[in-house]
């Protein structure tokens, strides 16, 4: 099972000087209680842009092109076929960038979206664009904007038909 896990603005950006949008606490909260125990499968510029590498309690699949990489506690794959070759036994967490999510969606099975509501007019990588009618809706939560999180956010699970 291959699931890709994103948050994502109303104009599809999802980064920008590779960093993330905006800081949004209960969105980090939920990434974690779902990729926790499971691999995690991101390109090589999502992995340098974690502050302290290698995300704990998971098994951190880096994507690269450089034969020669390697990192502390992570696996290095030069393709991606490499790595989707394992999703017959687990379920695989592609969690970015733009360039991953492109070449897996239409291999997903599962996408387990934050839909941010608003629109960064200064982004630069972007989710591809999603055909909702290969896609149901299977769980979903509205949260509203306070204190921590500038902006309504909904937490969406959709799963292929
Ligand atoms: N909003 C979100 O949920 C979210 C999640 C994750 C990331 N992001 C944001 O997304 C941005 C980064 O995305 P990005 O599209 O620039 O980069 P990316 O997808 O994270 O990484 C791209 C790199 O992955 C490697 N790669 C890609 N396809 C490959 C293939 N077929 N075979 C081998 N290697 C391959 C290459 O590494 P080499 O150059 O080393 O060969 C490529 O430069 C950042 O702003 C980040 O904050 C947002």
């Amino acid at each position: 099972m291959i699931s890709l896990i994103v948050a994502v603005a109303s104009n599809g950006a999802i980064g920008k000087q590779q960093d993330l949008l905006c800081h949004l606490p209960n969105d980090l909260k939920r990434f974690k209680a779902i990729t926790l125990g499971h691999t995690i499968v991101m390109g090589r510029r999502t992995f340098e842009s974690l502050p302290k590498g290698a995300l704990p309690g998971r098994t951190n699949v880096v994507v690269t092109r450089n034969a020669d990489a390697s990192w502390d506690n992570t696996v290095v794959v030069n393709s991606i076929e490499e790595v989707l070759a394992d999703s017959a036994e687990k379920e695989l967490f592609v969690i970015g960038g733009g360039m991953l999510y492109k070449q897996t969606i239409d291999r997903a099975d599962r996408l387990y979206i934050t839909h941010i509501h608003h629109e960064f007019a200064d982004a630069d990588t972007f989710f591809p664009e999603v055909n909702y009618n290969e896609w149901i809706e299977i769980e979903r939560e509205e949260h509203q904007a306070d204190e921590r999180h500038p902006y309504d956010y909904s937490f969406v699970t959709y799963q292929r038909k």
